[in-house]
Parts: structure tokens; sequence; C-alpha cells
């Protein structure tokens, strides 16, 4: 096949303008696509074609990370990973996201949205990233890792620019704010974690909660090192915050502009699962995200080197009209087993575990907007996330009566 081009970048103004047209025609004028900027990458976007290359883990590995940059192979726990380490990794860490302990958050999360919305219910109008959607995820993260929860504004001002480095090349990119947030994350972490360890050496009273499976699982007999550890406490941070703060925001945007859908699950609230799926293939919170070929690779006729960086396009997959009917649609009404066949949480071996937190995380939040904020609509122009692999909103003001 002709490798017809298309211009495709991250960052650049039509592809976050419109980011489903440009997956349209770099589906059907170049299915691998060829980049050189900022770094060579190639892009697969067919459903077909990411999903075949995520279920073979042989051939395309995690273990140069999942950004654009290589990272040092080794360091990365889960997502950044191959078998046999990712096997027993996610073996060993997967009890503490399994929907039944998950659940169990059900009705402090209840009680958080209703709390965030107590605070600006009389207000009339306001940010809802801000005062809703970044507020819940980070809070719940905070309880998942032992940090007091009135730190969340803090970990929101490393989110975004460390969200914002997954697309970028390499060290010599980044700002001097990327910088400064991965060293005042890690100092912050690095006390959080040895104060933790402390606590279990000594018997302390110490939660049960994520980080004290981390800090005690056993890998062949030998713990997790604490290097280890703070990456994947830094993965944590920005894979299950501020991708349900966009997903948040996406449900609650695409509703107000189709107010018959929003109509629909005000109605029957049995629809909130089908929404908040729907809004997941629609509006894929992450684009894509990298593999590293082991060997030379050629698909739809273009070569793949041995060790490139390609990028699997989830959002890309979600819109193939050769796997969903009218593609293009938004619609809540969709089948919802069907619906959770879309590649928004990855495919294969490193499916999100995080999806179940996420999925209960977002239809709280909707549900508590109904009930609560049932006449919310858009109050201005929004402002798009500055990381180019994410796709939703760092602000998006609504009013209400
Ligand atoms: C809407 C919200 C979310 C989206 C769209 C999302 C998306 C993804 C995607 C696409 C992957 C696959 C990565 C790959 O194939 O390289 C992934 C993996 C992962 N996610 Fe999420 N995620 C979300 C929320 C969360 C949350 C809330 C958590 C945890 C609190 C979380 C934890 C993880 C973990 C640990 C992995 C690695 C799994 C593995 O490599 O075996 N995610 N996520």
């Amino acid at each position: 096949m002709k490798n017809q081009q298309v211009v495709f970048s991250f960052t650049d103004e039509n592809f976050q303008r419109d980011p489903a047209a440009v997956f349209a025609s770099m589906r059907e004028k170049c299915p691998v696509h060829h980049a050189t900027a900022p770094a060579p990458h190639f892009s697969i976007t067919r459903a077909e074609d990411v999903t075949k290359a995520l279920r073979d883990e042989k051939t395309w590995s995690s273990k140069y990370g999942p950004g654009l940059a290589f990272s040092e192979p080794g360091i990365g726990v889960l997502v950044s990973s191959d078998p046999p380490e990712h096997t027993t990794e996610r073996k060993a860490i997967s009890r503490i996201f399994k929907p039944s302990v998950i659940e169990k958050m059900e009705d402090d999360i209840t009680e958080l949205t209703h709390t965030l919305i107590d605070s600006i219910a009389d207000r009339k109008s306001g940010d809802i990233i801000r005062d809703f959607a970044a507020p819940i995820p980070l809070t719940v993260m905070c309880w998942m890792l032992g940090t007091p929860t009135k730190d969340i504004e803090l970990f929101r001002s490393w989110v975004l620019p460390m969200a914002e480095a997954v697309a970028y090349s390499g060290g010599r990119e980044a700002s001097d704010e990327v910088k400064n947030a991965y060293q005042d994350f890690f100092a912050y972490f690095e006390s959080h974690i040895e104060n933790r360890k402390e606590d279990i050496q000594s018997q302390e009273d110490y939660p049960e909660d994520l980080l004290t499976r981390l800090l005690t699982v056993t890998h062949e007999g030998n713990q997790l090192p604490t290097k280890k550890i703070l990456g994947f406490c830094q993965f944590l941070l920005v894979a299950g915050s501020e991708t349900t703060t966009l997903m948040i925001g996406n449900i609650l945007h695409r509703l107000m502009e189709n107010p018959n859908q929003f109509d629909l699950v005000k109605k029957d609230q049995s629809l909130l699962p089908n929404a908040v799926e729907e809004s997941l293939r629609y509006d894929a919170p992450v684009h894509g995200l990298f593999r590293t070929n082991n060997q030379e690779m050629t698909i739809h006729g273009v070569k793949m080197p041995e060790n490139s960086k390609v990028c699997m396009m989830f959002a890309s997959a979600n819109r193939d009209p050769q796997a969903w009917d009218e593609p293009n649609t938004f619609d809540i009404t969709r089948d919802l087993a069907d619906l959770r066949n879309h590649a928004s949480f990855g495919v294969g071996s490193h499916y999100c575990l995080g999806a179940p937190l996420s999925r209960l995380e977002g239809t709280i939040a909707l549900k508590a907007i109904i009930e609560r904020l049932p006449k919310i609509r858009s109050n201005g122009p929004p402002t798009r996330t500055k990381a180019g692999v994410l796709k939703g909103f760092s602000s998006l003001p609504v009013r209400w009566d």
C-alpha cells in the first residue's frame, strides 16, 4: 500500500482541534504512519492492527516504557515491563484493584462528590474541572497511597507537566516545569515511602493500602526495589488521576453538547454506565501509547526497523468503521457489553488495572451531577489539556440554576 502521508503530531493544532478527523485520514491513507518529530516514531491507527499488535507482546515490548522517549529498561513496574516480570508484578499488584476491593470505596467516593458539590452549589457557575473532576481522582489516589488529601493541589501541579512529558522525545526537551515536577515528586515520595517502611518495620499502625502492598509484596522472594516503587507511584499519579479527571470532563462536555442524550440518562439512570463507556469510546482520554518492536516489522508495506517507537492509537481504533457502527455518532444507548470492547483502557496483558475504579468514579460523578446540578450547561469555551497524548480539558466553564 502506498504510504501516502498525513501530517500528524500530538501537538499539532490541527490534530488537537479535531483528532478524529486526522485519525480517519491516517487509517485510510497511511495506517502505519511515520513521523520524524519530535523524535522518529510510527503510529498504528486501524483497530485490527492495534489489537493484533497489543496482543503480541513478544514482538511489541513495553520494556522501553509507554512514552515516546526510550526509558531505561528494568526500572519500570507493570506498564514498562514484559513477561515474566510483568506477569508476576501484575499478579501481586492486581489484588488491590480487584472490583470487590474497589466497590468498597463506593460510599466514600459518593460522599466526596457530594461534599465537592456542596462547596460550589450556591455559586451557580464555575470551572467543573478545577472544582469537581480533578479533586475526585486525586483524593482517591491520596487514599490509595496514604498521603494527606490536603496535598491534592500540590499533586496536580506535578501531574500536569508529567503528563505533557509522555509525548516528549527525551530529557533535553523537558522544560524547567517538568524537571521541577519530577524533582518535587521524588523528594516528597522518597520521604513518604521511608516513613511508611519504618512504620511497617516497627509494626506501628499503618494502613493496608496500595503503598503497603507495594512495600511488602515479594517477587521471587525479593521485595520490589524502592526505585521501582517510586517509579510506579509516579506513573500511578498521572495514570490514575489525570486520565480520570479528563474522562469526567469529557462525559459532561459531550452530554452538555448533546442535550437529547443528557435527557436520556437523566430520565433513566440505568444508562449511567453506558454514558461513561460511550464517552470513553468517543473521547478516549489517552489517544495512544507506545511499544518498541523486538524485530523488524512490516505492516501495510511500511517497514519498521527493530527498536522503533510505535504508538498504538486507542482513540483511532475506537472510531474505526471496520470495528464500530456509526463510529462518529455519540450514542449512549449502544449495547454496554459491545461498548466495553473499546480500546481506551488498552488491550491485552497491560489492560488498565484501574478500569473498574475509574468506571466507578465516572458513574458516581455523573450521578451526583444529575441529582444535584441537573441544569448544568456550558458557560464559555473550554481549554484543552496541554498534554498532547491526552484528550480532554484543563478547564470547562459551566453554569447551573
Ligand atoms: C479513564 C481513566 C483511565 C484511562 C483512560 C486509563 C488508560 C490506561 C491504558 C490505555 C493503559 C494501558 C497501557 C499500555 O498498554 O501500555 C493503562 C494501564 C494501567 N492503568 Fe490506567 N487508565 C485510567 C485510569 C486508571 C486508574 C484510576 C488507575 C489506578 C488507580 C490506573 C492504573 C493503571 C495501571 C496500574 C496500568 C498498568 C497495567 C499493566 O501494565 O499491566 N489507570 N491505563
